[in-house]
């Protein structure tokens, strides 16, 4: 353990499962001139597991989110990634950490087809030049492209298809199609399935699934406690900027994690217990 590590070493989960966190937030502050967004909060997340992130409008979800993806770099507090701690400071430096996020419309270029979204900021260069390169190149992202939507059991009409034209569903399947090929190790999904019908809000859990069994951790930012129960492992409630409680989906019930939404619940009792 490096010295940047110590500072993790009393992180109630790699005790409790003898693994490092996946990812590990301790303390974060951010403010936006005197609203205080982000109070000191503390996220901690398995590998493979699917985290939810839940609380009213306002309690702090999407920033937490954003710092994560380092668009709101926090002012304060420790963000580590396998133990490792990392300064979040800009897109790229989340990406080069292995957190991909996923936002329900801005993922996506909608007047690119599907094979230059999955591969947008990251084109495979040839080593040739001129038309056959950029043939040969293109013939290769193409089938890397296929090779992932059939992993992930995704059908589309057709590769060329510009993604404007797909369903949400299908959309959110590119996007965490992203998150595969490029070794993503930390999905964030910001509302996912709010504006999905029954069918396509199914494929989104079975993609969630499927990167579970990858050993991809996922943080699920969801209002909608049916999709949250379905799906997630665990759960941390924001309140006011504040943790206020982590559940398990598998012991807790819905009432528990309404509760410390809307401060009625026992947090006290629930307050870094898990
Ligand atoms: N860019 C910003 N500038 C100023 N204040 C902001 C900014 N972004 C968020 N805030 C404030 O920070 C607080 C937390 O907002 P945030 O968007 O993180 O909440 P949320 O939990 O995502 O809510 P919702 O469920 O409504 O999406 C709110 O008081 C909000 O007004
Ligand atoms: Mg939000």
């Amino acid at each position: 353990m490096t010295s940047e590590q110590g500072a993790f070493r009393e992180g109630e989960d790699r005790v409790e499962r003898g693994a490092l966190p996946r990812l590990e937030v301790r303390g974060v502050r951010k403010s936006f001139g005197n609203v205080e967004a982000l109070k000191g909060v503390d996220l901690v997340v398995r590998p493979g597991e699917v985290m939810a992130l839940v609380g009213d409008n306002g309690a702090g979800k999407s920033t937490l989110v954003k710092t994560l993806a380092g668009v709101h770099p926090s002012d304060s507090g420790t963000i580590a990634v396998d133990g490792v701690q990392v300064s979040l400071n800009d897109p790229e430096s989340a990406v080069r950490a292995g957190v991909e996020t996923v936002y329900q419309d801005l993922a996506l270029c909608d007047n690119l087809d599907v094979v230059a979204n999955l591969y947008l900021g990251r084109e495979l260069r040839s080593p040739s030049t001129g038309a056959l390169g950029r043939f040969l190149a293109m013939k290769k992202m193409s089938f890397e492209a296929q090779r992932v939507l059939d992993d992930l059991a995704v059908t589309l009409p057709s590769l060329r298809t510009q993604v404007a034209s797909l369903s949400g569903g299908q959309r959110q399947a590119i996007a965490v199609g992203r998150a595969v090929l490029w070794g993503s190790k930390i999905v964030v999904l910001d509302e996912p399935t709010a504006a999905l019908g029954v069918q396509q809000t199914a494929m989104v859990y079975r993609l969630i699934r499927t990167l579970k069994e990858r050993g991809i951790s996922v943080i699920l930012i969801s209002h909608n406690m049916v999709d949250v129960f379905e799906v997630a492992d665990r759960v941390t409630v924001l309140r006011l900027g504040q943790g206020a409680g982590v559940f398990d989906t598998t012991t807790d019930t819905p009432q528990d994690v309404i509760g410390a939404i809307t401060g009625s619940g026992a947090i006290a009792t629930r307050r870094g217990s898990k």
